[in-house]
C-alpha cells in the first residue's frame, strides 16, 4: 500500500500535495515524489520520506495547479530514487503513480522490451507505464483510451493517477483493488488514498469502486464504469474531523492494523492464490522449490509474535509436506554453535526485516553452508538482502508496534509454501490441494466476520481490564495462536500472560488457576477438540475463569465456560489465522481501558535492532 495525492485547480498545487502526503506517510514510507504539469511535466522523487524530498526540491518555487504525489510502500524494486514515483513513460508522455501490485508486470515488461521500449527502474508500475505510453504512441487513441486499454492488459491491482503532456488540462484516475478517493471542490478536484488529505479542503467525497476510470478537469468530472458508460458520482459526506485523521478514524494504528487484516491477507495471497486455476505461485521462490522439495530438514528462525509463527510453519511443513521442522529463537540460534547441515533449509521470519538477532542468525547460518530463505514484510530491508531467497508479507506498513497483521501475512506465507511444497513432493493429493485453496480463499471474509464481534470482546475486556495474570490455552496448531495472544496481552497491557500447551496444564500450571486469573482457551473444533474439552472442565472445577474462543454453533463449550467467542468454521490450518483475532481485540481493548499507550507500549520498540 502507499500514498497517493493528486490536485487540479486554482491553487498552487505543490503544498496541497506535499501536505496530503505527509497525512498518508503512515501508508508507506521509503521514497517519495511528485509530478507538476505546466507545459510540460516535472518530476521530483527522492529515497526517503516526504521531508526528504522537500529538501530535495528546496525553497526555489515549484509552481504548478496541477500535480500528483506518491508515497512508497516497495513491493517491486527495492527503495531507491529511480524506483520511487511518479514513474515517467519511455516516450515522455505520460506521468503515472499507482498503489498496487502488477501481477504480470514481467511478461508485459519482456514483450515491450521486444518493441524497443527501454526501462529506467525495477518496478512493476513503470511497466504499466510505458504500455500506457506505447499504445499511445502506436494507436490513434487519446490518452484515456491508452490508459484504459493499458488497463485492460494487466492483472492486478491499481489505484493510479495518469498525466498526459498532450492533454495538460486534466487527470485520469482509475481503480482496481486499491482505494482511490475525490475531493469535490468549487471548481477543483483533489485524490487521494484515503479521505485524509481531502477533509481539510471539503468534506464532500466521491469514493471510486473498482473498474472506474475518473477523467478529472478542474470544471467537470466524468466517471466512467468499467464498461465505458458515463456514471453519475455519488457524491458522499465525510463524518471525521481533521483531528481524527493519520490513523484512518481509527484511536491507534494497533487497531486500524488489525482492522485491515482482510484486506492484508488478499494482498499477500495477490497473485500467489489463483482461484480460477485452484493453482498457487510463489515466484520468489521458483529457483529453490526443487530444493524445498528435497529438504530433509527445515529450521525456523525469528523473535517474538515472527517466532510464533514459526511454530505455526512447523505444524504446516509438518502436516502438509512430511518436513520435518525446527523453530529456535534466533538469539539462542545464534550464540549455540547450532548443528546445520549443507541441505538444511533455514527460513527466516521477520516483519521489519531489520531485527538484530535474526540477522545474526541468518549469517550464522549462511557461513554453515545452509540455503536460507525470508520471510519479510519490508521490501529492500536488510534480512531480504541478507538471504538467498523469499517471499514478501504484503500487509503494508505496520506502525503499531504490537505485531498484528504482519502475523497473520506470515501464517499466510507459511501456509501457501507448505501447500505448495506438499503438493510438489507428491505428499498432498490434488484433491486436498484444491480443497485448501478453495477453502484460503475464504479466510479474508470469515476474519471480516470475526472483527464485526468487536463490541462482544470489548464486553468481556471490560470485565478483565484489572487482572494481574492470564493464562492461555491451545493443542496443537492452536499453540503457537496461545502463545501469540499472551505476547499480545503482556506486551501493551503489562498484565503477566502465559501461553501454553493445554495438555500442560497440570503438569504446573494447573496450580495457577483461581477465581480471579482468566484462562483464554483456543478451542475450536479439530481433532484434539474432546481433549480441550476436558481442559476447560479441569480449570472449571477449580472455580477457574473461562474465555474460549471456539467454532461458531459449539454449544457444548458455550454451557462450560464463562465467556464464549463463536469464530466461523475453518479447519487447523486456518483457524490459526481465525483464531488470533479475538486475542489481538482482546489484548487492545484490555490495554485501552488500562489507559496503556498501545502503538508505543512502554520499553517496546518496533524494530529491535540492537541484541
Ligand atoms: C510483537 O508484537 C513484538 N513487537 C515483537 O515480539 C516482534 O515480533 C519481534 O521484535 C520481531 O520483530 P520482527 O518480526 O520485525 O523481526
Ligand atoms: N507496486 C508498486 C511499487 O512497488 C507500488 C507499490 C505501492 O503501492 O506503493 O512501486
Amino acid at each position: 500500500m502507499c500514498g497517493i495525492v493528486g490536485y487540479i485547480g486554482d491553487r498552487e498545487a505543490l503544498p496541497v500535495l506535499i501536505n496530503g502526503l505527509k497525512r498518508l506517510e503512515y501508508r508507506g514510507y521509503d521514497s517519495a515524489g511528485v509530478a507538476l504539469l505546466r507545459n510540460q511535466i516535472d518530476v521530483y522523487k527522492c529515497k526517503g520520506k516526504v521531508s526528504d524530498l522537500e529538501r530535495f526540491m528546496g525553497d526555489a518555487p515549484h509552481s504548478g495547479n496541477i500535480g500528483m504525489g506518491h508515497t512508497r510502500w516497495a513491493t517491486h524494486g527495492e527503495p531507491n530514487d529511480v524506483n520511487a514515483h511518479p514513474h515517467t513513460s519511455y516516450n515522455g508522455k505520460f506521468v503515472i503513480i499507482h498503489n498496487g501490485i502488477i501481477e504480470n508486470y514481467a511478461r508485459l515488461r519482456e514483450r515491450l522490451k521486444e518493441r524497443g521500449v527501454h526501462f529506467k527502474s525495477e518496478t512493476d508500475t513503470e511497466v504499466l507505464c510505458n504500455l500506457i505510453g506505447y499504445i499511445y504512441e502506436n494507436s490513434e487513441v487519446d490518452a484515456e483510451m491508452a490508459v484504459r486499454l493499458a488497463l485492460s492488459k494487466v492483472v492486478g491491482a491499481y489505484g493510479l493517477v495518469v498525466m498526459c503532456v498532450d492533454e495538460p488540462d486534466k487527470l485520469i484516475a482509475a481503480r482496481k483493488g486499491s482505494p482511490l478517493v475525490i475531493g469535490v471542490g468549487n471548481e477543483e478536484y483533489f485524490l487521494a488514498s484515503d479521505a485524509t488529505p481531502i477533509v481539510e479542503y471539503t468534506k464532500s467525497v466521491i469514493y471510486l469502486n473498482d473498474g472506474d476510470v475518473a477523467i478529472i478537469r478542474k470544471e467537470q468530472l466524468i466517471l466512467k464504469t468499467s464498461a465505458q458508460d458515463v456514471a453519475v458520482p455519488k457524491v458522499q459526506q465525510l463524518t471525521f474531523d481533521i483531528g481524527e485523521i493519520d490513523k484512518g478514524g481509527y484511536e491507534h494504528f494497533m487497531l486500524k492494523e488489525i482492522f485491515e487484516q482482510p484486506q492484508s491477507i488478499e494482498d499477500t495471497f495477490r497473485g500467489r492464490v489463483r482461484a480460477d486455476e485452484l493453482e498457487l505461485h510463489l515466484g520468489g521462490l521458483y529457483e529453490v522449490l526443487p530444493q524445498l522439495v528435497e529438504a530433509k530438514r527445515i529450521v525456523i528462525i525469528g523473535c517474538g509474535t515472527s517466532w510464533h509463527a514459526g511454530l505455526v510453519g512447523e505444524y504446516l511443513f509438518e502436516d502438509l509436506a512430511r518436513i520435518p521442522v525446527e523453530v529456535e529463537y534466533a538469539s539462542e540460534f545464534r550464540y549455540r554453535n547450532p548443528i546445520i547441515h549443507k541441505d538444511d533449509i533455514v527460513i527466516a521470519i521477520s516483519q521489519s526485516g531489520e531485527t538484530a538477532d535474526t540477522l545474526a542468525a541468518i549469517k550464522l547460518a549462511k557461513e554453515k553452508g545452509a540455503l536460507v530463505l525470508g520471510i519479510c514484510n519490508v521490501v529492500g530491508s536488510s534480512i531480504p538482502r541478507e538471504t538467498d531467497a523469499g517471499v514478501y508479507t504484503h500487509a503494508g506498513p505496520e506502525i503499531g508496534v504490537a505485531s498484528t497483521k504482519a502475523f497473520t501475512c506470515q501464517v499466510t506465507v507459511l501456509a501457501m509454501m507448505a501447500i505448495l511444497i506438499g503438493k510438489k513432493k507428491g505428499v498432498l493429493s490434488t484433491e486436498r490441494y484444491h480443497d485448501l485453496i478453495k477453502e484460503f480463499i475464504k479466510v479474508p471474509a470469515k476474519t471480516q466476520r470475526i472483527l464485526a464481534l468487536a463490541d462482544h470482546i470489548k464486553k468481556i475486556a471490560s470485565l478483565y481490564q484489572n487482572v494481574t495474570n492470564a493464562l492461555y490455552l491451545g493443542r496443537g496448531y492452536l499453540f503457537p495462536v496461545a502463545l501469540e495472544g499472551a505476547l499480545k496481552l503482556k506486551e501493551i497491557s503489562y498484565i503477566h500472560a502465559e501461553g501454553y500447551p493445554a495438555a500442560e496444564m497440570k503438569h504446573g500450571p494447573i496450580a495457577l488457576i483461581d477465581d480471579k486469573m482468566p484462562v483464554v482457551v483456543v478451542a475450536t473444533k479439530d481433532s484434539s477438540y474432546e481433549k480441550i474439552v476436558s481442559n476447560i472442565q479441569e480449570v472449571k472445577a477449580r472455580s477457574g475463569i473461562v474465555i474460549a474462543v471456539v467454532t461458531e454453533g459449539d454449544t457444548v463449550i458455550r454451557d462450560m465456560a464463562d465467556h464464549v467467542i463463536e469464530i466461523p468454521e475453518a479447519e487447523n490450518v486456518y483457524a490459526t489465522l481465525l483464531s488470533v483475532v479475538p486475542l489481538q481485540l482482546l489484548s487492545y481493548y484490555i490495554a485501552v481501558m488500562r489507559g496503556c499507550n498501545v502503538d508505543q507500549p512502554r520499553n517496546l520498540a518496533k524494530s529491535v535492532t540492537v541484541e
